[in-house]
């Protein structure tokens, strides 16, 4: 039989046909536009997401026998907000998961109602890229949007709702809205009423590895499938990633190097940190996750490579970049504001320290660098709550670059394993299809039998030592201006 996984994220949607047997058949990729109406506002248009998705679905199994294809499920991009109203319109663009306008309402998420409460009610506090904070923008700003609201729902939802008409969410998913009692994994009641929201208006919640229902006649018919296709809740993308680089049970570290950058520990029981510096998620497996995530990463890279010296050979520029751990300039990578560990929406990034004799290759290996370091920041919160990390799985865009592999594994001290595909979370959407069509009898045992690690990247003692000295220099650099932001 086949399994489709479709990984919907913020550059474009990318579908992954899989067999029974954990082999790629076809992978498509289809973009659709991001739009920034605002500094620091990000937006897309679930109709897009759609359009694309059908015919990436179309061009995925063109040349397959369709009478096999069983099941479809997701790895979707986390804590956009999908508004429909009660005849399933759409009522505004989507508010994306990077866009920062919602300070306001963190803050007094955070300071009136309080980190405590929220903690105790979510397992989280209020960051500017999760859905209630949007909710709250969204009645104070748009108050007949909010009027009009009969579903509230996250990006690879809506697609899953287009699919088979079921209003349904994942525990995994469900966790970076901040509306969810991560722990008891349902809604809370308390965070409904801080957003004026009532259960009726959420989506119905499932494991990641759950049928939710079958394919939609009509589009069963206009894609050439079975009626009895089924469709599985999917995850996250980040929790799917975790699954498609078998980043499953305890104690396990994935890195993904996509739009966002992030690390992602896997745990079998319930944990949150300290600090609430770290994200504490449900996991697609069935249990939990701790994570830390940055909102520009692999897409610092893009911005430098294409928007500002034109090229787009990005292997080719990496050639030029000499020794390591020598670079005099630095890189903070907050490009559209950072998340973890710094929480502020209005941090901007910044290249310090050149000078006359800086290259084009010093700046260009100080943005690989600084994602590193920023990586780094949630390795550190992860570390001071005696997680020990002693090796890491990598995907996204990001991975496929050995330098990048290199540069990490050197920044963290821990080893790199590099795994047959970086298609992370289209990987494990597929995974989890098949986990639900009964293909494997749980994601754990699908993930360890199917994800082969096929090379390992070892830290180097004298680099790790170089950029621990660097990474002491990065680590004083946003203290030291955050005053301007
Ligand atoms: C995770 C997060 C990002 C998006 C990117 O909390 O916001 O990784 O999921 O698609």
């Amino acid at each position: 039989m086949y399994y489709i996984g479709v990984d919907l994220g913020t550059s474009a949607v990318k579908l992954l046909l899989m067999s029974g047997d954990g082999k790629i058949e076809n992978i498509v990729s289809k973009e659709y536009p991001l739009s920034f109406p605002h500094p620091g506002w990000s937006e897309q248009e679930p109709a897009d997401w759609w359009k694309q998705t059908v015919e990436g679905l179309k061009e995925l199994t063109e040349k397959c026998d369709k009478s096999q294809i069983a099941g479809i499920s997701f790895g979707g991009q986390m804590h956009g907000l999908v508004v429909l109203d009660r005849d399933d319109n759409v009522i505004r663009p989507a508010i994306l998961w990077n866009d920062g306008r919602t300070g306001k309402e963190t803050d007094y998420l955070n300071t009136v109602i309080g980190k405590d409460k929220l903690s105790e009610y979510t397992a989280n506090i209020a960051f500017a890229g999760f859905t209630a904070p949007k909710i709250l923008w969204m009645k104070e700003n748009e108050p007949d949007n909010f009027a009009k609201i009969a579903k509230i729902m996250l990006p690879k939802d809506y697609i899953a709702y287009k699919l088979s008409g079921v209003h349904c969410t994942d525990v995994s998913d469900a966790s970076g809205m901040l509306l969810f009692d991560v722990k008891n994994k349902c809604w809370s009641k308390e965070m409904m009423e801080i957003c004026s929201v009532k259960e009726e208006q959420l989506a119905k919640i499932f494991e990641s590895y759950e049928v939710v229902g079958t394919i939609n006649k009509d589009v069963a018919a206009e894609l050439g499938f079975n009626e009895n296709v089924k469709v599985i809740a999917g995850a996250g993308d980040n929790a799917a990633a975790a699954i498609g680089t078998g980043t499953v049970g305890d104690g396990r570290c994935n890195i993904s190097l996509g739009t966002s950058g992030t690390i992602f520990i896997s745990s079998k029981n319930f944990c949150v940190d300290d600090m609430n510096a770290l994200h504490a998620f449900a996991h697609a497996d069935g249990h939990y996750h701790l994570m830390g995530c940055m909102l520009s990463a692999a897409s610092c890279n893009k911005w430098w490579m294409e928007d500002i010296i034109g090229t787009d050979e990005y292997a080719k520029e990496q050639e030029k970049i000499g020794k390591l751990g020598e670079n005099n300039v630095y890189f903070l990578p907050y490009l559209m504001g950072e998340r973890s560990p710094h929480n502020n929406p209005d941090a901007r990034a910044m290249f310090i320290g050149m000078s006359m004799d800086t290259t084009r290759a010093d700046m260009t290996l100080a943005v690989l660098e600084g994602v590193a370091f920023g990586i780094r920041d949630s390795f550190e919160v992860a570390k001071a709550q005696g997680i020990n990390i002693s090796s890491t799985k990598i995907c996204g865009g990001g991975a496929k670059s050995p330098l990048w592999k290199k540069i990490m594994a050197n920044v963290l001290g821990i080893d790199v394993e590099v795994i047959e595909s970086e298609e992370g979370p289209g990987y494990g959407g597929a995974i989890l299809a098949a986990v639900g069509c009964g293909e494997y009898a749980s994601v754990e045992e699908a993930a360890d039998r199917l994800v082969k690690v096929v090379d390992v990247v070892k830290p180097d003692r004298d680099l790790t030592a170089k950029y621990e000295e660097r990474y002491q220099h990065f680590k004083k650099l946003y203290p030291t201006v955050k005053p301007l932001y």
